[in-house]
């Protein structure tokens, strides 16, 4: 943790923590000019998401031997993890909790506060505490908006603060998300992101996914987003806001056909109708927003197809076989990045042979 006096009086009160902007707040988050606390896309700039995609990309090769995995299995074998996912979670749970254990690090898991404490009235922030007793990292995904970064700025001010990753978080953010989306993009791209234009399509408004992606493009030159959603789903006007000020050209449609047309990547999402009030999804028309087969002939004959999964209609099960669809890539790149994550975090990177090409 990176302290000063001056920080010292505004950490004592998360109500004026939490307002301050993003910027302001990276530090608090770091240690050692290093990321401790993963809890927003924002923390990461090109060199060290490169610097990540190589470590992904050198355990991945490593570990395909016994005596690689073992070296892998060692680097952290002295440390334990909780996965506290009080939100369902497939493939970010499962993709962790492989990553943690390519590493070596021990895990243990809370996925239904209804067989914990919290159902006898203890808080999350007790819970929260009382994992920091048993473990060295905290992995969690969470319903309530910003609970995950207070989880990291309260075990920031007690005596024995572990790193807390952002899993998932309410409809704000899910950095890891787009951490493996953008390995995606690199490893598909060979490594050359720059000038490419990307189509975000579907329930743009609640979904944490691309919002989170959103915020990486700041780290590539000449990107163009297209995002693309009924009127009702449209992106929110905080993202809009940061890329008018980063210079990232985007336009906004509603128009699928024609915005997939231009794309280098098209980013399907599902409608997200678990933050629904009033069943407002089952009144917008969807149907306009899902990739069929027929879709393949319109798009760039070298575009990919992205979804952070799961999916329900939004992508036809007939366009799995197209070379072009790289889902299932993407959720199996999640787990290599994760494990990368960690180990910097753990700061065991550098005992990790570095491969320089993408
Ligand atoms: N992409 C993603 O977050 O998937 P899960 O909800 O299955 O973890």
């Amino acid at each position: 943790m990176e302290r000063t006096k001056e920080m010292t009086v505004i950490e004592k009160d998360w109500g004026k923590f939490v307002s301050l902007p993003i910027s302001d707040k990276l530090k608090y988050f770091s240690k050692n000019s290093r990321i401790y606390d993963c809890l927003f896309a924002q923390q990461f700039d090109r060199e060290i998401l490169e610097y990540l995609f190589r470590i992904s990309n050198t355990l991945r090769r490593i570990t395909k031997t016994k005596e690689g995995m073992n070296f892998a299995s060692s680097l952290l074998d002295h440390k334990r993890a909780i996965l506290y996912f009080v939100q369902p979670s497939t493939r970010t749970f499962l993709s962790f909790l492989n990553a943690c254990h390519i590493l070596g690090i021990k895990t243990s898991e809370i996925r239904d506060t209804s067989i914990s404490s919290e159902y006898k009235g203890e808080s999350p922030e007790d819970s929260i505490r009382t994992f920091s007793s048993y473990v060295d990292l905290i992995i969690m995904r969470h319903p309530t908006p910003n609970f995950v970064e207070k989880s990291a700025w309260l075990m920031n001010r007690t005596k024995r603060p572990v790193p807390v990753i952002n899993a998932g978080s309410s409809k704000d953010q899910h950095p890891t998300q787009a951490l493996l989306d953008i390995y995606t993009l690199y490893r598909s791209f060979n490594g050359e992101i720059d000038g490419k234009t990307i189509a975000m399509v579907g329930d743009l408004k609640r979904g944490r996914t691309v919002r989170s992606l959103s915020y990486l493009m700041k780290n590539y030159k000449n990107m163009k987003l297209i995002y693309i959603s009924p009127k009702e789903f449209a992106m929110e006007k905080d993202i809009i806001d940061f890329l008018k000020k980063n210079n990232i050209s985007y336009y906004e449609t509603t128009d699928f056909e024609e915005g997939i047309k231009e794309a280098d990547a098209i980013y399907m999402t599902r409608i997200q109708d678990e933050h629904d009030k009033n069943g407002e999804s089952k009144k917008v028309d969807y149907s306009g927003y899902c990739f069929k087969e027929k879709h393949l002939k319109i798009i760039k004959k070298d575009a990919i197809i992205m979804h952070p999964l799961p999916r329900r209609d939004e992508i036809d099960v007939k366009v799995d076989d197209d070379p072009r669809a790289m889902y299932w890539r993407q959720e199996r790149n999640g787990m290599w990045v994760r494990a990368a994550l960690m180990a910097y975090i753990f700061n065991v990177d550098s005992k990790i042979h570095i491969e320089n090409n993408p």
